[in-house]
């Protein structure tokens, strides 16, 4: 089991309620993409995961340990274990990208071994080889201050993937991305998944992305889960409903009108279809 939770509720510090009875069990490999409208939940739900917040109500497992019990010691190592990539990473300005990307693993690494990794990095093949994967190899010396929105959200993509977690989280990674590289970085998020056989889950903004990418998708709205259902199930009407669209516009990569009717109706009505990734 990855994770599970019963019955979260979050309320956060200045009373907005966030989550309301989040009961979702998740068992290791499964790939999850979390869509809804903003201010679902996505980011909140997240953070709990990555237990970087405690939840108002409600168990929380993950990694089968419950978080709130573990001693400050063992908390730590749990957090290691677990990969986060944030929708806006947050990168010190004048750090290299090899400095960002090593971070990913000074949760496993003795202080000693961290602390010189500030000054000389400690691996280099490591990070330029994540990089790499991202198209972003010819980047590796550059300061993260010099790079663009999308690079900076690969750079946290290579840091999580350098970490090599048990668990996979990432809160709209492809957000500031065009439609290529988008699904350049979730096919690499999503083939790391799959060789180590680790959870990922994925908050996504683009329907188009979470019904290509993720055989699992989970709608949250208003804090609650709309539904829980496998991406060929995810019906047109469900979607509309969970963005109370009444134009029909659902939030896509490319800005591009997106329908979830079978391919032959599409086409005539001159829209774009969900076609299943590429072989990995
Ligand atoms: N740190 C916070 N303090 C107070 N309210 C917050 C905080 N983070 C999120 N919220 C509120 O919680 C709700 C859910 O937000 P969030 O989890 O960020 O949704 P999403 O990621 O789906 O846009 C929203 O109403 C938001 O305003
Ligand atoms: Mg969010």
């Amino acid at each position: 089991m990855s994770f599970e939770l019963s019955q979260i509720g979050l309320v956060h510090a200045n009373g907005q309620r966030a989550l309301r009875a989040i009961t979702l069990s998740v068992t290791g490999g499964e790939r999850i993409a979390i869509i809804g409208p903003s201010g679902a939940g996505k980011t909140s739900l997240l953070r709990i995961l990555a237990t970087s917040i405690r939840p108002s109500e409600g168990r929380v497992s993950v990694l089968q340990s419950n978080p709130w019990q573990l001693s400050g010691h063992e908390l730590k190592r749990l957090r290691a274990r677990i990969g986060v990539v944030h929708q806006f990473p947050p990168i010190p300005p004048r750090q290299r990208a090899i400095t960002a990307v090593l971070a990913g693993r000074l949760g496993q690494w003795p202080w000693w071994k961290s602390a010189l990794s500030l000054i000389y990095p400690a691996d280099i093949a490591g990070p330029r080889e994540q990089l790499a994967r991202l198209d972003l190899a010819d980047r590796l010396f550059e300061r993260c201050d010099r790079l663009s929105g999308g690079q900076l959200q690969r750079i946290g993509v290579a840091r999580v993937l350098y970490q090599r977690p048990d668990l996979l989280l990432a809160d709209e990674p492809v957000s500031a991305m065009d439609p290529a590289l988008a699904d350049l970085t979730v096919n690499q998020l999503h083939s790391e998944a799959a060789t180590r056989g680790v959870t990922l889950v994925a908050s996504l903004h683009a329907v188009d992305v979470a019904l290509r990418w993720f055989p699992r998708v989970i709608g949250l709205r208003a804090g609650e889960i709309v539904f829980d259902l496998p991406a060929v199930k995810v019906s047109d009407g469900v979607l509309r409903d969970l963005y109370a669209s009444e134009t029909g516009i659902l939030p896509t990569q490319d800005n591009q009108p997106l329908t979830v009717l079978p391919a032959e109706e599409a086409a005539v009505n001159g829209l774009k279809v969900v076609v299943p990734p590429r072989v990995i």
